[in-house]
């Protein structure tokens, strides 16, 4: 098929470099906006074109699905998570999922990894005596945190993501912990020198630190509940660069406060950017606007990952990234 003819509809302003790839591949309809669409603004799109490139914060539900008539075949993401989109739905009304994995993987890395370090080691305090002027120097007793060595990482969710954090952190000397649906082939847990549990309620009972890395699905919604919340030491803390949903975000902040754990950093949130707000005005929080994988690098190639799914759907090929045939 002529690639000129397929009509794509993107959904928000992505980078100059993939936008103008578009326009000369396809017969684009780009935003000039960063913000999502409108439910209205969704579904004339989806009624009106042959793929649209959605990104997390477009709601792509049954009802939508439903309503959006015939033409649509894919849904290309542009974004790597998928839980904005009722995946079964558009399979069973014969529409093509894809999403962008591998290419944020390293990025989001990076940041949990600088996550990790930015609470128990009180980071943010520092940087407020200075921003403030309240810094008299140097002294033995000063902003005292806790090492970073030696500790014990739990890493809940060991794909690609959380095994690049698990590199990460052996290089700093620490103990790599992980739960995940299976276990990993033992040739690569030798490699990271991690140890699998089963019991996700065990792990939780003896790790330092919690990185959260699953993707957001019915089974792992609230997963880490005020229970399992519970089971953590008080000086643990916990770090979240995948979906806010997995937490239960209210039990997490009252017992961030009653200092039942020592400190949290959040890249995600559960009710997206309505953060609760007792969260905010805690030092032993430090908190991201969803921000892990942003870096130009990532963006790009996230959008040359949509081009050639695109590119080989309408060819009449399985796209690299299916995530749903339908
Ligand atoms: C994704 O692609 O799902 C990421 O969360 C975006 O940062």
């Amino acid at each position: 098929m002529n690639h000129k003819q397929i009509k794509v509809t993107v959904t928000r302003q992505l980078p100059e470099p993939v936008e103008t790839r578009m326009k000369e591949l396809f017969d684009v309809n780009l935003s000039n906006s960063s913000t999502p669409l409108t439910r209205e603004q969704l579904l004339k799109n989806m009624k009106d074109c042959d793929v649209l490139v959605p990104t997390i914060g477009d709601k792509i539900d049954s009802n939508l699905i439903k309503e959006s008539g015939k033409r649509l075949k894919l849904i290309a993401n542009y974004g790597v998570g998928f839980d904005h989109i009722d995946v079964l739905n558009a399979s069973k009304k014969g529409i093509t999922v894809t999403n962008t994995p591998n290419v944020l993987t390293e990025d989001t890395a990076d940041m949990a990894m600088a996550l990790i370090l930015i609470v128990p080691r009180r980071i943010k305090e520092g940087v407020k005596k200075l921003v403030d002027d309240t810094w008299d120097g140097w002294a033995p007793n000063a902003l005292l945190g806790h090492r970073i060595y030696g500790k014990r990482l739990g890493i809940l969710g060991m794909g690609r993501i959380g095994q690049a954090i698990a590199r990460r952190a052996k290089a700093f000397g620490i103990q790599i912990h992980y739960h995940n649906r299976n276990r990993l082939p033992i040739k690569l847990e030798e490699n990271l020198e991690a140890s699998y549990w089963e019991s996700l309620d065990q792990m939780l009972s003896r790790i330092d630190f919690l990185s959260i890395n699953a993707p957001h699905t019915p089974s792992t919604f609230h997963l880490i509940n005020a229970r399992r919340l519970k089971l953590m030491k008080n000086s643990a803390y916990i770090i979240n660069t995948a979906r806010g949903e997995i937490i239960d975000e209210n039990a997490l902040t009252r017992m961030l406060r009653s200092k039942e754990l020592a400190g949290a950093a959040l890249d995600v949130f559960e009710r997206g950017n309505e953060i609760n707000p007792r969260l905010k005005e805690l030092d032993n929080v430090f908190l991201l606007p969803h921000m892990s994988s942003a870096t130009l690098e990532s963006r790009i190639e996230m959008g040359e990952k949509v081009i050639i799914n695109i590119q080989t759907f309408s060819d009449g090929h399985t796209p690299p990234d299916i995530i749903f045939n339908s």
